[in-house]
Order: C-alpha cells, then structure tokens, then sequence
C-alpha cells in the first residue's frame, strides 16, 4: 500500500503529474491537494481506470493534514512559476512561505515521508524544509529530495541532437551543483555514451543546458514555465523512488540533498563547501542511501563551473536557512 500526495495539484505542473502518478502501479492512493480545484482534477483522473484510489483536498477543515495524513511520498510543485526576465530567485519571497507551510504540515502528519520538493528556487527551499523538519525534530536527510531531473533531462535531450544519437534514452549524464542558471553544472565528460563536439558547441550546450528553462518561459510569453516537461521529470524521478522504495536495487538519479546526512555525502561537502548539493544518488529502501562523488576526472571547463556554482549556492542556501529560522 503506498499513498502518495501532490500539493499544488491542480496547477501547470500539478495536473500533468498528478496524471503520470495516477497511472503509476505502484502507488494505491493518490491525494491531490491545492488552495484551488484540486476536487475538480480529483474527479477527473479518478476516472482512469488504474488502480490508485484518487482524492482531492481543499484548505478549509484541515484539508491539508487530511490530505497528507500517512504519506509515504509527497511531491510539491505549490507556488508561483516564473514570467519573463524572472530569475528563480524572484519567486523567493512568495514560495518560500508556501514551501515552510506545507513542510510544517507534513512534519506533524507524515513525518516519515519521502519529500521531493519541485517548487523554486530549489536552492533554497530544500534548505527551507531542512530547517522546518530540524526544527520539529523529524529531519531525514535520505528522505528530502530537492527535484532537479529537469537539468538532466535535458542535458540528455540536447545531447542527442548535438551528437545525432538517434536512441536519447540510453544517454547518461550527471548534471550536479543546484538548479539556477551558473549553479547547474553539466557534466558532459562524464556523459554515456561518450560524444565529442568542438569546443565552440560543447560551451554552447553548457549554456543551454543552464539556461534551457528559460527557452520555455519566453516561449511562453507570461504564461508560466516548464509544466509539461517538468511533471515528465517529476514523474521520472518519483516512479524510481518508488522503485527503489519497493525494493528494486541499482537505481541512481541525481538529487539535491542535505550532503552530510546522506552517507558517502560527507567528502563531497567537503570538497564543495556546500550543504545542500546535487549529485548522483543511489536509491534503496531508506530513500538516498549513498551519494556518489562525481567530482573525480573533472576537465578544467568542469572545475570552473563548479567554482562558480559554489560560489552562487551557498548564498541561496543560506537565504533558505535564515528565511527558515527567522519567519514567524
Ligand atoms: P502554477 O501556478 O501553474 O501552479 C502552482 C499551483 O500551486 C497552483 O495550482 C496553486 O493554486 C498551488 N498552490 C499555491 N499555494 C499553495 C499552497 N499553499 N498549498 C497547495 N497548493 C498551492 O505553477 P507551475 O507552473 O505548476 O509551477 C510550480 C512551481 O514549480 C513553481 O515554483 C515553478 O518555478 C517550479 N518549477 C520547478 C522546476 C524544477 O525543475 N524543479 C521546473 C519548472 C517549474
């Protein structure tokens, strides 16, 4: 039996996953919460004739805490998405306090609950939910995922076209550091299979790799940001946390986790001088059960990509912390 939640449900990315999750056999209840509609998408997929049982929820007589209640995974795409000219950064002001209520929720209704947080900037309101669940005594580092599948999504999507791979789903490629602009860092050496491409194309695909998200919201033209790709990553990256939730072995994804409570995360923050950081994670049935150091063989393009995104990250993090231990 696994109940799984999505809070901000019925928004652009919400609807979209909550229906890949719906079609999902792994998951047996599905709770749909949101300040808006969330009964009407409720109704809607719980038509699809899969198994999960489907239910929607509204602010009013505790909806959230019904909602939640028990949990064995919650994903979160609650907020505001970007328009143009926005940086991820912009949107700070109002989803942080979004993120830290839906946190305090979840700390005093699903405390064991695997968390993936997809709403911006992941930078900082991991960091935010961090500090909430420390703070009520429930913190899990293996069970708090900051969502950054987009960034390899991607950077496998853009490889593929820029090396003529016709077959795009046997491409790998770490992509670690945060999810904002400079503080995404490609990890295209490291790519399989390998591919070679000048150099004049490879700073390209570093650019829009970092950048790519923002092709969307021009796209757009002030209608939001990624919603369709991103509930396809979202879904990705959730069916193998239930995957691995369910026992299967060998899943790696990477994630932007709290370094020091996930083992083997230790050396990384210590090389990158970051607490919350993403890279390659090895999932099993205790959430991240082993984060793997991808900063050996680095080239030299890589290392200054990575200096500048820890140089951005941390503050970002530290915005998150403060904001955390400072709102009332
Ligand atoms: P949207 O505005 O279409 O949907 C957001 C939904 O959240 C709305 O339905 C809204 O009613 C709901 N909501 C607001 N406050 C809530 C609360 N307290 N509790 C429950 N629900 C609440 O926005 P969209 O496009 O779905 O984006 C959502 C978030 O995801 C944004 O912050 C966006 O920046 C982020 N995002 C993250 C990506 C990533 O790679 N991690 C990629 C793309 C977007």
């Amino acid at each position: 039996m696994v109940k799984a939640v999505v809070a901000g449900a019925a928004g652009g990315i919400g609807q979209p996953l909550s229906l890949l999750l719906k079609t999902c056999p792994l998951i047996t209840e599905l709770a749909l919460y949101d300040v808006v509609n969330s009964l009407g998408v409720a109704a809607d997929l719980s038509h699809i004739s899969t198994p999960a049982k489907v239910t929607g929820y509204l602010p009013p007589d505790d909806g959230g805490k019904k909602a939640m209640k028990d949990a064995d995974i919650i994903v979160i795409p609650a907020g505001i998405p970007r328009k143009p000219g926005m940086t991820r950064d912009d949107l700070f002001n109002i989803n942080a306090g979004i993120v830290k209520g839906l946190i305090e929720i979840i700390a005093e209704v699903a405390p064991k609950a695997y968390i993936l947080i997809i709403s911006n900037p992941v930078n900082s309101t991991v960091p935010i939910a961090a500090e909430v669940l420390k703070a009520k005594g429930v913190f899990n580092a293996q069970r708090l995922f900051g969502v950054t599948t987009l960034d390899i999504v991607r950077a496998e999507t853009f490889i593929a076209e820029a090396s003529g791979n016709k077959s795009v789903q046997s491409i790998n490629i770490p992509v670690i550091g945060g999810h904002s602009g400079e503080t995404i860092v490609p990890l295209f050496s490291q790519a399989k299979p390998s591919f070679s491409v000048d150099d004049e194309k490879l700073a390209a695909l570093v650019n829009r790799v970092q950048f790519g998200g923002d092709e969307v919201v021009k796209a757009k033209d002030g209608a939001g940001s990624a919603t369709l790709s991103m509930a396809y990553a979202g879904f990705r990256f959730a069916e193998k946390v239930l995957r691995a939730m369910n026992g299967e072995k060998g899943i790696v994804e990477p994630s932007f986790v709290y370094l020091q409570g996930v083992p083997g995360g230790e050396e990384i923050y210590k090389a990158t001088g970051c607490d919350f950081f993403s890279v390659p994670i090895e999932l099993g049935t205790n959430g991240a059960e082993k984060a793997l150091n991808p900063l050996t063989n680095l080239t030299d393009k890589e290392q200054t990509l990575l200096k500048a995104c820890t140089e951005a990250l941390g503050g970002h993090i530290k915005k998150g912390v403060t904001f955390a231990n400072s709102a009332p």
